[in-house]
C-alpha cells in the first residue's frame, strides 16, 4: 500500500524522509521517490524498486522541505515512470498521492485539450496539473479548486517551488500531520514520523491543511476552519508494527475487512475491471498451479471458474505438475498462485507451462517478485505484507480474487451478468468485521480442546478446501495432528477414528448440501465423537447435535469459505497460543519456500 511522508522545519529533509518511508515499508510498495525544494527549484528523483535504490541516487542538497511516497501500483505499471511524486509541466508544483482519482479520465481529456502532456500512465498524475491549472499565488486555493473537481479518495501532499508549507488533503485515504519544534511533518502513518514526534493531529475526510515550519491551519474544504485534537500516540515504534496485537498472524487475521477491501479497490465497481492481456475466448481450459495454503484456494478457484465460466479447470500441486509431463498447449491458461511469488515449486511449474506455451496468469501478493515478473499477465492481491508463517490474509484475498476473475472471465465471454454476486462481494468487508466481533467465544473453545492430539475437518463443496485449510493452519502453528476431508468421505475410512477424544470441526454453513452434512453429524455423535460446528444463523437442527456452534453471518455460497475459513484461522491461534508456541515463527517452517 503507498506511504506518504512529508517534512517542513530546519533540519536536512531528506534524511528524514527517506527514514520515514523505510518505515512504511511494511505496507508494501514497487517504487519509491521524492522532491525536495531549494532555493526556488523543485528537484525530484524516483525509483522502481526498494527505497535504497532511491538512497543510491540521492545528491547532498540542503533543502529543508520536502515530500516523499512509497507507490503500489493501482493505476499503471510499477516502474520509475509511475511513480510519485508527479509534478506539472513546469516544474513549479509536486504532488504525492494515495487514493484513486475515478474520474481521471475525462479530468485528463478536459487537460490535454487545453495543452497539458501527461507523462505517466497514473490517475494521480491529474492533480499535478489540475492544481497548477488553478495556481495563481495561492496554493491552498489551487488545490481545493482541483479537489472539488475530483471524484474518487485521496490522502495528498502537494508542494510549490516559491512556497515556504506543505499542502495535505484527505478524502477516504489516511493522512496524519505530525507536530514538533520549529518542524512539522506530515504522513499516511504513525510509524513513518514517530521517531521524530508522538503529537498529531489525524485529518478527517474533507479537510485540508496548510502546514509551516511553525504553525499549521486546518480547514474543512468548504473554507471553515476546524480545531483539531492533538494526540499523543502512546505506542512504541515495535507495538505499532504489530499495531497492538500480540502475533502478527493475530493482527493479520484482522486486517482481513481491510486486505479484502484493498483486493477489491479500483477494480470493482458498477462493472468489473481487471486488466487481463489474453482472449478469453481463446483459452479452452484453466489449469490452477500453487502449493500449501495457496493450493487451498486454486481449489476453490476451480469451482468458481467452473460455476461462473463454464470453462474446465484443473488444479495441481506445483511440486508435482513440474515433474509430470503435462498435456498443454497455448490454448490453456495457467493460472500460478502464490503470496511471496518466490515459491520455488510455483516457479518451476509456471516455467514449465510456458515452455508448452500455455498463456499464463498470476495471483501474487508481492510486488515485483519473481513470479509476478515470469507471468504474462497479473493481479496483485495487495493484501499488504504478511508476516506470520501461517497465511491468513493473502488467503482471503486470493479467494476473492479468484472470484474477481471469473466474473471478468464470465463477462469476456458474454455470460449472464451475477449481479448478486458483485453486491455481496461489496459488503464482505463488513461481515467479515460483524464476525471478528466473535474472537472470545473461539478462545474459550480453545481452551478445552489445546490438549487434544488429533482433529479432523470435514467440509462439502466449495466447503473442502476450507476443511483443508483449518487442518493445515491448526498443524502448522498448534502441531496437533488435524486431517481435511470432503464429509461423504469419513465413512470411506477416517469414521474408524472417531472417539469420545476426536474433535471434528464441520463446516455446516447453508448450501444445498446441508441435509447431507447432518448425516454426517449424526454420524459423528452416535460415536461420541466432540462437533465443533461453524454455522449460520438459527440452525436448531446444527445446535442439537454439536457441542460447540459458532456462527458466521450468511453469505452467498460462492463467497462462503472467506467468511468459514475466519473461525478455523481464529480458533488455530488461540490453540497454539494457549500452548504458548511462538505463533508467528513454528519449528522448522519458512515464511516463503525458495527451495525445493
Ligand atoms: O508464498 P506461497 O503462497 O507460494 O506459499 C505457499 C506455501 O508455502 C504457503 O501457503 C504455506 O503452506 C503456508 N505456511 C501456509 O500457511
Amino acid at each position: 500500500m503507498c506511504g506518504i511522508i512529508g517534512y517542513i522545519g530546519e533540519k536536512e529533509a531528506i534524511p528524514i524522509l527517506i527514514n520515514g518511508l523505510k518505515k512504511l515499508e511494511y505496507r508494501g510498495y514497487d517504487s519509491a521517490g521524492l522532491t525536495i525544494q531549494n532555493n526556488s527549484q523543485l528537484s525530484t528523483i524516483k525509483k522502481q524498486g526498494k527505497i535504497k535504490e532511491l538512497e543510491k541516487n540521492l545528491k547532498d542538497s540542503k533543502s529543508k522541505i520536502g515530500i516523499a511516497h512509497t507507490r503500489w501500483a493501482t493505476h499503471g505499471k510499477p516502474n520509475e515512470i509511475n511513480a510519485h511524486p508527479h509534478i506539472n509541466q513546469n516544474n513549479s508544483i509536486s504532488i504525492v498521492h494515495n487514493g484513486i482519482i475515478e474520474n481521471h479520465n475525462a479530468l485528463k481529456e478536459l487537460l490535454e485539450k487545453e495543452g497539458v502532456k501527461f507523462s505517466s500512465n497514473t490517475d494521480s498524475e491529474i492533480l499535478a496539473h489540475l492544481i497548477s491549472k488553478f495556481y495563481k499565488d495561492d496554493l491552498e486555493e489551487a488545490t481545493i479548486k482541483a479537489l472539488e473537481l475530483v471524484e474518487g479518495t485521496y490522502g495528498l501532499a502537494v508542494i510549490n517551488k516559491d512556497k515556504e508549507e506543505i499542502i495535505v488533503a484527505r478524502k477516504g485515504s489516511p493522512l496524519i500531520i505530525g507536530l514538533g519544534e520549529h518542524e512539522n511533518f506530515v504522513a499516511s502513518d504513525v510509524p513513518a514520523i514517530l521517531e521524530h514526534t508522538k503529537r498529531v493531529i489525524y485529518l478527517d475526510d474533507n479537510e485540508i491543511a496548510k502546514i509551516k515550519k511553525d504553525s499549521y491551519k486546518v480547514k474543512h474544504i468548504n473554507g471553515n476552519y476546524v480545531d483539531k485534537e492533538i494526540h499523543e500516540i502512546k505506542w512504541s515504534l515495535d507495538k505499532i508494527e504489530k499495531k497492538g496485537f500480540k502475533h502478527f498472524m493475530l493482527k493479520e487475521i484482522y486486517e482481513q475487512p481491510l486486505s479484502i477491501k484493498n483486493a477489491l479497490r479500483g477494480r470493482l465497481t458498477d462493472n468489473i475491471k481487471l486488466n487481463l492481456n489474453f482472449d478469453i475466448n481463446e483459452i479452452q481450459r484453466i489449469i490452477l498451479l500453487a502449493c500449501g495454503t495457496s493450493w487451498h484456494s486454486a481449489l476453490i478457484g476451480k469451482h468458481l471458474i467452473e460455476k461462473l465460466t463454464n470453462i474446465p479447470v484443473e488444479v495441481d500441486y506445483a511440486s508435482e505438475f513440474r515433474y509430470r509431463n503435462p498435456v498443454i498447449s497455448e490454448k490453456d491458461l495457467t493460472i500460478v498462485i502464490s503470496q511471496s511469488g518466490e515459491t520455488a515449486d510455483t516457479l518451476a511449474a509456471l516455467k514449465k507451462a510456458k515452455s508448452k506455451k500455455s498463456k499464463t496468469l498470476g495471483l501474487i501478493n508481492v510486488v515485483g517478485s519473481t513470479i509476478a515478473r515470469e507471468v504474462d499477465s497479473g493481479i496483485y492481491l495487495h493484501a499488504g505484507p504478511e508476516i506470520g508463517v501461517a497465511s491468513t490474509k493473502a488467503f482471503t484475498s486470493q479467494v476473492l480474487s479468484l472470484a474477481l476473475l471469473s466474473l471478468q472471465l464470465a463477462k469476456g465471454k458474454n455470460l449472464p451478468i451475477r449481479q448478486d454476486l458483485m453486491d455481496e462481494i461489496k459488503i464482505l468487508p463488513n461481515k467479515i468485521s460483524e464476525f471478528l466481533k466473535e474472537d472470545t467465544k473461539i478462545r474459550e473453545i480453545a481452551k478445552e480442546f489445546k490438549d487434544s492430539k488429533n482433529f479432523l475437518y470435514l467440509g462439502r463443496g466449495i466447503n473442502f478446501p476450507v476443511a483443508l485449510e483449518g487442518a493445515l493452519k491448526l498443524k502448522e502453528i498448534s502441531y496437533i495432528h488435524a486431517e481435511g476431508y470432503p464429509a461423504a468421505e469419513m465413512k470411506h475410512g477416517p469414521i474408524a477414528l472417531i472417539d469420545e477424544n476426536m474433535p471434528v470441526v464441520f463446516i455446516a454453513t447453508k448450501s444445498d448440501l446441508s441435509p447431507k452434512i447432518l448425516s454426517n453429524m449424526q454420524e459423528v455423535k452416535s460415536r461420541n465423537g466432540k462437533i465443533i460446528a461453524i454455522k449460520n444463523d438459527n440452525d436448531y437442527e446444527i445446535k442439537k447435535l454439536a457441542d460447540y456452534t459458532i456462527k458466521v453471518p450468511d453469505t452467498l455460497e460462492e463467497l462462503s469459505p472467506i467468511m468459514n475459513v475466519l473461525p478455523l484461522q481464529l480458533l488455530a491461534y488461540h490453540i497454539a497460543d494457549l500452548k504458548g508456541i511462538d505463533v508467528d515463527k513454528p519449528r522448522n517452517l519458512a515464511k516463503s519456500v525458495t527451495v525445493e
